[in-house]
């Protein structure tokens, strides 16, 4: 069975509790749950990682690519949380890996939000962006995933 990583950056282990009006009700347990059952649903083993250390969120984008080098993971939904806006680290983990697909995925619209929010240096190094759907927006952009992984192998 093929893997696929839901890897989240800070403060979201607080989802369902974090300023619900921004981020909405629904814990990180539910949206892994909800995550891993539709990855097995596609034929795909989920792995759930959330950390609030950068060097955590590398280290696991680092795994995944080897994974995908030798054809046993089809790739990444995260959320880089606020490292989005400020993580060199991150666009070049991500860079360095060359070819894991990685679906860069904000539960808010951050285009809507503060300036500071409007500048992403994942976006760039991403496969694909999916902002603003709530917390559907991580199984919108698992979707997206399995495209991608289809039109691959198709
Ligand atoms: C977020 C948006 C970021 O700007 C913020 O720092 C977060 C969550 C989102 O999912 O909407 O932590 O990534």
């Amino acid at each position: 069975m093929k893997k696929v990583l839901l890897l989240n950056g800070p403060n979201l282990n607080l989802l369902g509790t974090r300023e619900p009006t921004q981020y909405g009700n629904t814990t990180l347990a539910d949206v892994e749950t909800q995550f891993v059952q539709a990855a097995a649903r596609m034929g795909w083993d989920a792995e759930c990682f959330q950390s609030n250390w950068e060097g955590a969120l590398i280290d696991k984008i680092h795994e995944y690519g080897q994974w995908f080098k030798v054809g046993q993971a089809v790739g990444v939904v995260f959320n880089p949380g606020a490292f989005t806006h400020t993580s060199i680290a991150l666009h070049d983990a991500i860079k360095g890996v060359d070819g894991l697909p990685v679906i860069e995925t904000h539960i808010s619209n951050v285009h809507a939000r503060e300036e500071f929010r409007h500048r992403s240096w994942v976006s760039p190094v991403a496969a694909g962006i999916v902002v603003g759907f709530g917390v559907d927006g991580y199984l919108l952009a698992l979707e997206g995933l399995h495209r991608i992984h289809q039109r691959s192998v198709s």
